[in-house]
């Protein structure tokens, strides 16, 4: 039986994932907004704070695994809270939890997004984002648009776990993201309701190859999949779950 933590367990993707580890016997310790075994804000460093010690004091004997799963759309406002939830919160936790994951050499898992490569790395949000200033950051995106914060939180986050992943390897821990396409949950609800986004997101949906949304479970399965003994040797990947979306706008690069 494995010891898992994870951030956005309360819905969507994050609840998904949570069932299938605990049907199968698994324990999960839930860190969430809304409900779960840590009630933490993961926007402010209070919050954050909060996650770390709470999953500290309830796995005392160390992690399995971390999951960053939690994650603000691009139409939540301000935009600095993307920021803040989809960047800086997943960096904190994941380096608060990275020594409970090392005793028992573990495992890391970012949900980033395939909204990331459209993103460049020399964006000055994401850069912004690398450079560890939160405050700048912040104060970039709040200039730009829901797409830019939400892709540029998701392009960063990547970056920075390749940027890591040997440290952290040295360190005892295989660090991972996956990156889903549109799936059908609460967040991609949010989206296609939304006037401005809503039209292009529809028209994303209908240019996948494969076709149709993915659902939680689809993306739960590939991570359930990452995060196991069979996985040991996935080290520093970005394991695209998207229906071909990605293969189709960047054929040439992998
Ligand atoms: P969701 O909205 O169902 O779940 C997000 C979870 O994060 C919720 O449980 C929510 O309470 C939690 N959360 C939000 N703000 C928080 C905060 N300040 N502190 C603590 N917890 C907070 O969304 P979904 O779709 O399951 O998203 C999960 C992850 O997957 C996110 O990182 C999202 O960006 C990513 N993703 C989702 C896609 C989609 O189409 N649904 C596509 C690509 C990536």
């Amino acid at each position: 039986m494995a010891l898992y933590a994870m951030t956005g367990g309360a819905t969507g993707i994050g609840a998904e994932l949570r069932q299938q580890l605990t049907a199968r016997g698994d324990q999960v310790i839930s860190v969430d907004i809304k409900e779960g075994d840590v009630i933490a804000d993961l926007s402010t460093a209070e919050g954050r704070a909060a996650a770390v010690a709470g999953v500290t004091e309830l796995a005392p004997d160390g992690l399995d695994g971390f999951i960053a799963c939690a994650g603000l759309p691009p139409i939540a406002r301000p935009l600095s809270l993307i920021a803040q939830v989809n960047y800086f919160a997943v960096v904190a936790t994941v380096e608060g939890l990275k020594d409970l994951v090392a005793k028992r050499r573990g495992s890391v898992l970012i949900v980033s997004s395939n909204s990331a490569p459209m993103m460049s790395a020399d964006d000055p949000f994401v850069t912004a984002c690398l450079a560890g200033d939160e405050a700048a950051a912040c104060a970039a995106v709040e200039e730009r648009d829901g797409h830019v914060a939400y892709a540029g939180s998701k392009r960063a986050i990547v970056a920075w776990m390749r940027r890591n992943v040997v440290a952290y390897a040295k360190a005892g821990v295989r660090m991972n993201a996956v990156a889903p396409g549109i799936t059908q949950t609460p967040l991609a609800e949010s989206v296609f309701e939304d006037e401005e986004l809503g039209q292009s997101m529809r028209d994303f949906q209908a240019s996948v190859p494969w076709g149709g949304m993915a659902k939680p479970a689809h993306i739960a399965n590939v991570m359930r999949f990452m995060l196991s003994e069979e996985a040991d040797f996935v080290c520093g990947s970005v394991f695209f779950v998207d229906g071909g979306s990605d293969a189709m706008m960047r054929n040439d690069q992998f």
